[in-house]
């Protein structure tokens, strides 16, 4: 990353974001070597982990995004002292002095519920806003609630924050009724600390939680079964500060990998994790790539139209509900029908209509889509609604005949870096625009 300014926490996230969109003239093949950042949804949960143990923690390939600056401020909120220079990101939570993460933030990101566990280890107390909704629906965190609850945090809920005062964790046994990512780094970060023993069983193994638990576990703590569905996690009285390096972002990788096979192009993935995004491999192959995979590369090389396929969500290592939308552009231009299906959310489909303005022809009854393949996009202006769905719009503009403007880019800017750069570097036409 270059060097990002340093910026004080409290200005960067919580400014109005510039409307921004993007321009993208369709029909470039995408060539080139990219490398990868680290990933969002590794950085999250290991800057809250910060929280257990004061003193100055050090996180490298740490990726600069609305997310991470968010998250950043979450913390400078708590007390923390948080600054970036290049990727490493310096966090002193010396003195953290407050337990509130305000509403106003955790309603940009929901993520931002991942301080409660380590707020409760660390100080036995914490106001945490519950989060808001995403554009696809609201998402519970009763399984957040529940697991602390069993390990006696007590939490009440006031004027729609969650509170808990005077609490002093203890070891739980607690099984998880639905695999959740967010529920299982809670109750690990939570669980580090906590009085005894804690078992949690039906965890999420996805990468970002195992190199959670690894960095927790060089940090002091007594985690067994990481990678398995079963954690036994015995609490210590301390943690030594994190000096780590972020996993690079499988998601990201595998959104590149797509453009590639959607452009006929050819490029190199560098500084990823293979085994980490194999499934969406596997799929790419299936419709068609030619993939080969090296210690810390992969090459991608896509041959006129894609195939279609069929996709299945599941959980890791299951096909990613993260790729689902990025999936379903490329089947847009597929040879054949694909059938996509998401079982992790129901309603994870936003960027239909917007695919559909780029001429996709796309019918979808519940939370399966049937996609059938045409020989061409075309360009329109579309708006990019989440995350995801934004880079299924960008891969789609990126094979669309003519000009695509998505505007609302702040919605990419969340969770990929310095995207438009990348594509450009690969060969692509895009330009940033203010609205
Ligand atoms: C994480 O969200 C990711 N976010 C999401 O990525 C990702 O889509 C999701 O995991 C699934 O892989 C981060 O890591 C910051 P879950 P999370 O708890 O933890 C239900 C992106 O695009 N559930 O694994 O919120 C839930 O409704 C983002 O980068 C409960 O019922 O997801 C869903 O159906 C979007 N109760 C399922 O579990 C709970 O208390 C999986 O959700 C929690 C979750």
């Amino acid at each position: 990353m270059d060097a990002a300014p340093p910026f004080s926490t409290a200005d960067k996230a919580t400014e109005k974001a510039p409307m921004d969109a993007l321009v993208i003239q369709g029909g470039r093949r995408l060539s080139g070597r990219v490398a990868i950042s680290g990933a969002k949804n590794a950085a999250l949960p290991v800057m809250a982990a910060t929280l257990l143990a004061p003193g100055v923690h050090k996180l490298r390939n740490v990726p600069d995004l609305r997310d991470t600056r968010t998250f950043a401020a979450v913390l400078g909120k708590l007390g923390a002292r948080v600054s970036f220079q290049a990727d490493l990101c310096t966090i002193d939570t010396s003195n953290v002095d407050s337990v509130e993460a305000p509403y106003e933030l955790v309603k940009t990101m929901r993520a931002s519920i991942y301080v409660l566990g380590p707020l409760l280890a660390r100080l036995g107390a914490a106001r945490v806003s519950l989060p808001g909704g995403c554009a696809w629906g609201p998402r519970p965190v009763n399984l957040h609630l529940t697991g602390l609850a069993a390990m006696g945090a007590g939490l009440e809920i006031e004027h729609g924050y969650i509170v808990g005062r005077d609490v002093k964790l203890h070891g739980a046994q607690f099984s998880f009724d639905v695999v959740s990512v967010g529920a299982t780094a809670q109750l690990m970060m939570a669980a580090v600390l906590a009085e005894g023993t804690t078992t949690l069983d039906n965890v999420a193994i996805e990468p970002d939680i195992t190199a959670l638990g690894e960095v927790l576990v060089q940090c002091g703590a007594r985690i067994s079964g990481l990678g398995s569905r079963r954690l036994v996690i015995h609490g210590v009285r301390e943690l030594k500060p994190i000096d780590t390096a972020i996993i690079p972002d499988r998601i990201e990788a595998a959104t590149l990998a797509a453009a590639a096979v959607m452009t006929g192009g050819d490029i190199t993935l560098e500084r990823v994790i293979p085994d980490h995004f194999e499934a969406s491999l596997r799929k790419l192959e299936e419709a068609g790539a030619t993939i080969t995979r090296e210690r810390d590369e992969v090459s991608i090389s896509g041959r006129g139209r894609p195939e279609a396929v069929d996709v299945t969500t599941q959980v890791f290592p299951g096909f990613p509900t993260d790729m689902q939308a990025q999936m379903m552009a490329v089947a847009a231009i597929a040879r054949g029908t694909s059938v996509i299906e998401d079982t992790i959310y129901l309603d994870r489909f936003s960027h239909v209509p917007e695919l559909q303005r780029l001429g996709a022809n796309i019918e979808l009854k519940g939370n399966v889509a049937v996609v059938k393949g045409v020989e061409k996009l075309s360009g329109a202006p579309v708006m990019a609604t989440d995350l995801r769905a934004s880079a299924a719009l960008a891969l789609g503009a990126l094979v669309a005949e003519g000009e695509t403007r998505i505007s609302r880019i702040y919605h990419l800017d969340r969770g990929y870096e310095r995207f438009d750069h990348k594509l450009t570097q690969l060969g692509a036409r895009v330009e940033r625009v203010q609205e």
